[in-house]
């Protein structure tokens, strides 16, 4: 088929993502200053692929000057990462700054700024200090709140004047979820009604964030505070009626329900009367349900790797729970689905245009950015050229693919203005830490954690510079 020539549309930014949990590793770090993330690879380090963790992670806390002037060299205009809360803070209930950490923070921030990047900074991307789910619950307690906004005015007066784009949680949802519902991650437990406690307690916690911003006149020059949300476009299996039904529960029990109170103020009524039913409705009061509908957020970000398939739950399992779909994954029929073997994730670009249309329509337009997308793969080392380059053609592929249909919903009056690439260099991920790659830019485990553009970094420096691609 012919080729096609796509133009990046006029004010919108192409940059990458990561946290600071991923790359930084512990140097600098007290030895009580052990987040969510630490915690869980000191715990069970044996199943994270290769023993690899966030001990040492891609070291960016030694090795921000070079990552930086390889993200210059690509062009990138945009760096988003976080701070992390364990190591920002030496008391974390009184808010005791770290010196280091308040120097190595200042250093990444005028480094990008000095290249020309723009940073953007989320609050907490799943570094919640350790000490505060062993002595209070983690985010199943109110007070957590406290302590995590008496962090954030610290973080504010610290960097605001530099950083304009603030985010108060990366996929809020997941570890909550794997970690309190599920068992899977730490703390490893197994307690509905307590996930929904961490879910609520986060959107008020981001209520009163983006309230601390306001009062504090943060938004005066151009400051912008929002959440960014693993939102994934959901599609029944067929028309009828109980997959519909099952669809709809599952994007309320996930996206929706941060969504909604963040963006529009009030929870979905069909939500709070489901939780209700089953007995696992989170504990609130009106005052915060008010506070959360006169503090919504300025921009959202959005993580969008795969579609989310639904269909009415066939078995009993789990019946209490009122999670009552199914998520399959056997149907790579529709039009443009491809399948990224590595993950077992399905990989389908139009989702982000959906996605694109529902935050146009549901949520009346809100300004967002894409925060995260991109392709995890396994044993990409075997990928390298004669000059030890990654050829990887399929990553290209995913992106471009992923910009056209964002691009086309631009066109169409989707009010996106930023797209992050996860990530630039490969980092590590929960348990499976370095298995699977998606940097623009390889971390060599062999060398030295050497790094090395690959194709892809290439590539997008071409189509930054040229302001447009071929697909
Ligand atoms: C989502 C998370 O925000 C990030 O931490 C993770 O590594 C990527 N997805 C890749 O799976």
């Amino acid at each position: 088929m012919a080729k096609r020539t796509f133009n990046i549309p006029k004010n919108f930014k192409i940059g990458t993502s990561a946290s600071a949990w991923q790359t930084e590793g512990w140097k600098g770090k007290l030895e009580n200053q052990i987040s969510w993330a630490d915690a869980f690879y000191k715990a069970v380090p044996e199943r994270w692929y290769e023993g690899y963790g966030t001990a040492v992670a891609t070291d960016f806390y030694s090795r921000y000057k070079e990552d930086i002037a390889i993200m210059k060299e690509l062009g990138l205009q945009s760096y988003r990462t976080s701070i992390d809360w364990s190591r920002f803070i030496t008391n974390y209930e009184t808010a005791e700054v770290s010196e280091d950490a308040l120097r190595f923070y200042n250093d990444v921030i005028n480094e990008l700024i000095d290249k020309g990047i723009q940073p953007i900074i989320c609050l907490e991307h799943w570094e919640l200090p350790d000490y505060l789910i062993k002595n209070y619950g983690g985010w199943g307690s109110k007070k957590v709140i406290e302590f995590y906004l008496k962090y954030v005015e610290k973080v504010f007066e610290a960097f605001s004047d530099r950083v304009k784009i603030w985010y108060t949680f990366n996929e809020p949802i997941v570890v909550p979820m794997l970690g309190i519902s599920e068992a899977m991650w730490y703390p490893f437990k197994s307690d509905y009604k307590e996930f929904m406690q961490w879910n609520y307690n986060k959107v008020l916690a981001t209520a009163k964030a983006v309230k601390l911003f306001r009062e504090k006149g943060y938004h005066n020059d151009g400051g912008k505070i929002g959440i960014i949300i693993n939102a994934s476009p959901t599609y029944p299996r067929s028309d009828n009626e109980a997959d519909k039904a099952a669809a709809e529960m599952a994007e309320l029990l996930t996206d929706r329900i941060y969504m909604d109170p963040c963006i529009l103020g009030t929870f979905p009524g069909k939500l709070i009367e489901t939780l209700k039913k089953h007995n696992c409705l989170f504990d609130y009061t009106a005052d915060e349900l008010a506070l959360i509908k006169n503090n919504t957020i300025d921009i959202l970000g959005i993580n969008y790797y795969a579609p989310r398939r639904v269909k009415a739950r066939t078995s009993k399992w789990n019946e209490e729970i009122p999670f009552s779909a199914e998520y399959y994954f056997e149907n790579w029929s529709m039009p443009g689905a491809k399948m990224n073997v590595s993950r077992g994730w399905e990989i389908y670009a139009r989702g982000l245009y959906d996605l694109a249309m529902t935050i146009k329509y549901r949520y009346n337009n809100i300004e967002w950015m894409v925060m995260e997308n991109g392709m995890g793969v396994m044993g990409e080392e075997a990928h390298k050229d004669a000059n030890g380059v990654i050829q990887d053609d399929y990553r290209i592929d995913y992106v471009a693919d992923h910009l056209r249909w964002l691009f086309k919903a631009v066109e169409e009056g989707a009010n996106c203005v930023a797209y992050h690439m996860w990530n630039f260099t490969d980092n590590v991920s929960p348990m499976n830490a370095f298995r699977n790659r998606y940097g623009f830019v390889e971390i060599d485990l062999k060398d030295n954690r050497n790094r090395r553009i690959k194709k892809s970094g290439h590539w997008i420096k071409e189509v930054i510079k040229n302001g447009k691609f071929e697909y």
